[in-house]
């Protein structure tokens, strides 16, 4: 995800941005770049690849003196969402006039309309980026007030910001904003550091206040003047931020497994955002590049992934089929390509890869290619491997996931597919209606995932009598087959406990014969169809003496009575609630694994992305 600094103050203004760039560099991003005022100027210095690279280019290009006197100035690094990791779409980003500087976190989702718009006007634009257009936007508003001309042009701008603004001729003020995406201001001794997680802050002072969504600060070297976007003072006061860098470049959390199972609601609102239409009841997923014909003369869709990007494919099987009324199947990546599968122009492959460069997926897409597929690509990291090879997709924008074990893509993929399906879904059998429907239980899921979240603690309660276990098996029907073998592999990868996912019907078919005493079985148990039948193989399981933890519908006291332990999930869609469902088990394995000091963000053996087959 990105991250923003901003400085004015006393010290030199290059050094403190660049070491807090570093700071941020633990959330992932592919570019960095910074502006300071020099000599009534805004100066720029911009680098694909690392903050020491920006490092290294600022000091051989720029004069010495600069990183002295110069003492204001933002900078910024950038995860690609809006054009690749170049230097021209890297931030910060100036107006038409290069007066202004703009560093941006978020998404402007009315981007396409506002630069059709200042083009129209003779706006000239050097980058792919939504960023850029905000620049020039407030370029256009300028009439001689940077902050009114900020304020109006936040007015115009539609989805999410956090922002830091400089002007060539405003060198001691910088002004700040955020809606939906964080700004916290470092309140010092002669100087304010700005900054979009504490983390950058911590080395100058432990005093910040909190920008709050549609808060607007004009900050100077010794004040902090917040307003609302109406020019309405608010007051907003001064905390103290009580913890040091290392717990902060996990916000806080312990781990970043933790940090990204808690960041699911606003990652899932970003993936879902923009992307349903509810008038029309359907998606609209312009990366896909298909038209609606295209895609109503498709015979099957095939997915391909590994691990925990293979069980979102399973997942998005039963939604292909039950919502698009298209034949569906998944296959393992590694066994695509070796198996010399029957594939043609109309079949839509799609591969599945948070990094985007798993080995195993990448040559299945090669694969597909060669035998003249449909590919697309359904990628976390902008700019990967996958995503360029196969030029069409849908990205997840669920930031940085930087914890091994897959928590955050998992659900983010879900939701994706969920609405790939809807979209394929309105061009062959269901309804306006039914698309509306289905829409509206999709823009739910952020919600419901929150209110899974909200029962960690309880969930840790629970996973304190698990935690010695040897071996636990999760069992599920239906979508929530997919999901029982998630939760064994976050359950493995992280606490070493020996873990199987298996249908619900297929335990007494063999591994029945591993239950003991107290043998814990996770059992997928909503209020969904086949809720009855899983019940019947919980039954089963206890009467062979294991201890059953249940993941249950609200409400569903009937089948929590049933289990040794119940955790509860909001009643939605069958499909959706693979979400929530999946959200209780990664806490369960999260908690499980810290109680048994495990190594929960870097477990042994295994490797963030697998670029090897
Ligand atoms: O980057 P990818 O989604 O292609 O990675 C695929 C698997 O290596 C990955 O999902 C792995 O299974 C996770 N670490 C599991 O948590």
């Amino acid at each position: 995800m990105c991250g923003i600094v901003g400085y004015i103050g006393k010290a030199g203004a290059p050094a403190v941005l660049i070491n807090g760039l570093k700071r941020l560099e633990y959330r992932g991003y592919d570019s960095a770049g910074l502006a300071v005022i020099d000599d009534e100027r805004v100066v720029v210095a911009k680098s694909p690849g690392k903050v020491a690279a920006l490092s290294d280019r600022a000091r051989s290009e720029w004069p010495e003196e600069r990183f002295e006197t110069c003492t204001s100035g933002i900078a910024h690094t950038r995860w690609a969402t809006h054009g690749p990791p170049t230097e021209a779409n890297a931030h910060p980003h100036l107006d038409g006039s290069g007066d202004i500087a703009l560093v941006h976190n978020g998404i402007i989702e009315n981007y396409r309309a506002l630069r059709a718009r200042l083009e129209g006007k003779g706006h000239h634009f050097e980058s792919d980026t939504d960023t850029e257009v905000l620049a020039h936007l407030i370029g256009e508003c300028d009439k001689g007030d940077l902050f009114q001309a900020v304020c109006d042009a936040l007015h115009q701008v539609e989805g999410t910001f956090g922002i830091a603004v400089l002007c060539s001729r405003e060198p001691e003020r910088v002004i700040t904003a955020r809606r939906g995406s964080p700004i916290v201001i470092g309140v010092g001794d002669g100087e304010s550091i700005i900054a979009s997680d504490a983390s950058a802050i911590l080395a100058h002072t432990q005093r910040v206040i909190y920008l709050d969504d549609n808060d607007i600060a004009i900050v100077t070297a010794d004040s902090v003047e917040v307003r609302d976007l109406n020019n309405i003072p608010v007051t907003r006061e001064i905390a103290e931020l009580g913890f040091d860098a290392e717990a902060a470049e996990k916000g806080g959390y312990e781990h970043f497994m933790l940090k990204e199972i808690h960041e699911q609601p606003e990652c899932l609102a970003n993936a879902i955002r923009g992307r349903l239409d509810f008038d029309l009841g359907t998606a609209v997923l312009s990366g896909m590049g298909t038209s609606p014909r295209e895609l109503a003369e498709l015979d099957r869709v095939v997915i391909v992934g590994c691990g925990t990007s293979l069980h979102a494919g399973l997942v998005g099987e039963y939604a292909f089929e039950d919502l698009a009324d298209i034949h569906a199947e998944v296959e393992q990546a590694a066994e695509f390509r070796y198996r010399n599968p029957i594939i043609g122009s109309r079949d839509m492959v799609i591969s599945i890869s948070q990094s985007g460069e798993t080995a195993d997926t990448l040559a299945a897409v090669r694969e597909a290619v060669q035998k003249g597929a449909f590919v697309m690509s359904l990628c976390n990291v902008v700019g990967s491997t996958i995503a360029r090879e196969t030029g069409r997709g849908v990205y997840l924008h669920a930031g940085p996931e930087i914890s091994v074990a897959s928590t955050k893509a998992f659900t983010c993929q879900v939701a994706v597919l969920l609405m790939m399906a809807l979209k394929l879904g309105r061009g062959r059998r269901f309804s306006r209606e039914q698309g509306m429907r289905l829409a509206r239980e999709i823009e739910t899921i952020p919600e419901l995932v929150e209110r899974v979240v909200a029962q960690s603690e309880k969930i840790r309660k629970i996973a304190a009598d698990y935690a010695d276990a040897e071996h636990a098996f999760f069992i599920g029907r239906g979508p929530m087959y997919p999901v029982a073998l998630e939760g064994a592999l976050k359950l493995k990868e992280i606490s070493y406990i020996h873990a199987e996912g298996y249908h619900a019907a297929e335990l007494k078919h063999g591994p029945i014969a591993l239950l003991e005493q107290g043998t814990p079985v996770i059992a997928l148990a909503c209020d969904i169809p086949g809720r009855d039948k899983t019940l019947g193989n919980v039954e089963e399981c206890r009467a062979r003496g294991a201890r059953i933890v249940g993941i249950v519908s609200e409400g569903d006291f009937e089948v929590a009575e049933c289990m040794d332990d119940a955790i509860y999930i909001p009643r939605c869609h069958p499909l959706v609630a693979t979400i929530p469902t999946v959200v209780a088990l990664q806490l369960f394995a999260y908690h499980i694994a810290n109680i048994r000091g495990c190594e929960i963000d870097q477990p042994r053996n295994l490797a963030k992305s697998v670029t090897v087959e």
